[in-house]
């Protein structure tokens, strides 16, 4: 049995309580890095308080060894390797190896673990008809929702959370169809043919070869756009405890089984605070329109009274540069120039936009820098995705992240089903009147 405390420490934080003058000692965990944590399990049982935390800004609500973040610095480890050098060195399928399993892949691990990703890449045949079910104009998010958590229906011998077996089926499963439903949605939102995975391509190729594809001619994948997807994948992979990463956990703390829980994921994921910012930008440089317009959206961003925010801008944890954001902007720039594309008017938007937010006060003094989706989505237009899907692609790059951190939470002997309290500020108790006599 692992220790409840993963790293507890002698150091104690003090607590007292004003209206009756007692104190308590609450116990400090310290991370291998990050700050140290006052665990408040106990908290309520020792002081009849709760602690109110609407957001959660300053909670942590499990102990992790996958992602660590500093957002003061803008850094980011997958298991203690930088994002920048995984993007430069290393591949999708490495990746998502290391976020599984902690360890860099031998040549051998790595090769067995792409061929068993692949083996499970096709749909169950009967999915298909799930898809007709759709409006051809429904948003492919809808569709990842519906059809990632329709899974359940479908894999029953890996639905067994108790078993790690099942559980990692489960986990290979999502990350091997995750792509197929997303080349699918996209297939019938414009009525083609839907087109099977091929197994000799690699992931990021193969979800291209689906998405672009089609049966009467043979398709080849341009291999800058696999290479570049491939980057955006590894970027969006994990980001610890996120919005939709927390759903997931939330979601699986009562037992649920996986593809229930991703599909909760996804549908937190799609909202624009978080997953959905990426189609967000792209319709907003759209809006923008010419670089003579950015004071305009500047000035509305800034306007308490204008709900308008400047997408792909600001992020709970940095408050630094996303290093994520780094790395896109290389990413872009280099594939523009590999597809030949010389001019791209929402590209030049979004570096006069970026320059000009990065040298107001306001911005600066909010520490609000570009995130994740403020380039991504100029790299996917690049590459022919349409708006819709942008979030989509985040979903597919993050499955793996979700399914690590649901394992993990799984495998967890301190892990609970996640309930949290509330700060009640509704009505007292009062007498119910009968119908007849209300006024
Ligand atoms: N434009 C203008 N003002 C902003 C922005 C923005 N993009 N982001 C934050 N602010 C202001 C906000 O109004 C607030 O001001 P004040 O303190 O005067 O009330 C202050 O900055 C702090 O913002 P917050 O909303 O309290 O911060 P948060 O940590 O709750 O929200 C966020 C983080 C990412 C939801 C927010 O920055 C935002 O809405 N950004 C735009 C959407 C976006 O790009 N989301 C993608 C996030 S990264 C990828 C991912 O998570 O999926």
């Amino acid at each position: 049995m692992k220790d409840k405390s993963a790293n507890p420490s002698t150091d104690t934080f003090t607590l007292t309580d004003n209206r009756s003058g007692k104190s308590y000692e609450l116990p400090i965990l310290k991370g291998t890095l990050g700050p140290d944590v006052i665990d408040i399990r106990k908290l309520y049982a020792e002081t009849k308080c709760f602690t109110y935390d609407p957001g959660f800004t300053s909670t942590g609500s499990c102990e992790s060894k996958i992602t660590f973040i500093d957002g003061e610095k803008g850094i980011l480890l997958y298991r203690g390797y930088p994002i920048d050098v995984l993007a430069e060195q290393s591949d999708f399928m490495e990746v998502c190896y290391l976020l599984l399993y902690g360890e860099l892949p031998t040549p051998g691990q790595k090769k067995k673990f792409e061929k068993d990703i692949t083996y499970h890449t096709m749909l169950h045949e009967q999915l298909i008809y799930f898809f007709r079910g759709f409006r051809r104009d429904t948003h492919p998010m809808a569709v990842m929702c519906g059809v990632t958590g329709a899974l359940s229906a479908f894999y029953h011998d890996s639905t067994d959370i108790t078993d790690p077996h099942h559980r990692m089926v489960a986990s290979y499963r999502l990350i091997a169809k995750m792509p197929t439903i997303a080349a699918m949605a996209y297939k019938f939102s414009i009525g083609q043919p839907f087109m099977y995975p091929r197994n000799e391509l690699g992931y990021a190729e193969n979800f291209l070869y689906m998405m672009f594809g089609n049966p009467c001619e043979e398709y080849k994948v341009n291999p800058v756009q696999a290479k570049a997807l491939d980057r955006i994948l590894i970027l969006h992979a994990d980001h610890e405890q996120n919005a939709s990463t927390s759903t997931v956990r939330l979601a699986g703390s009562s037992g649920a089984n996986p593809f229930a829980c991703i599909a909760a994921g996804i549908a937190s994921l799609w909202g624009p605070a978080h997953g959905g910012a990426n189609e967000a930008v792209l319709k907003m440089l759209t809006e923008i329109g010419d670089k003579k317009n950015i004071p305009e959206f500047i000035k509305r961003a800034k306007d308490k009274k204008d709900p308008f925010r400047l997408m792909g801008f600001g992020h709970r944890v940095y408050k630094n540069f996303d290093p994520r954001a780094r790395v896109l902007e290389k990413t872009c720039h280099e594939v523009l120039d590999e597809l030949g594309i010389e001019d791209e008017p929402l590209l030049d938007i979004a570096v006069e936009l970026e320059r000009i937010a990065l040298e107001d006060e306001y911005f600066i003094s909010k520490k609000l820098y570009p995130n994740v989706d403020f380039y991504s989505g100029i790299i996917f237009k690049a590459m022919g995705i349409p708006t819709s899907l942008f979030t989509v692609l985040f979903a597919v790059a993050r499955t793996v992240g979700w399914v690590a951190q649901w394992n993990e939470m799984i495998e967890d002997p301190t892990q609970k089903i996640g309930r949290p309290r509330q700060l009640f500020t509704g009505a007292v108790e009062r007498k119910y009147t009968p119908l007849h006599t209300r006024k």
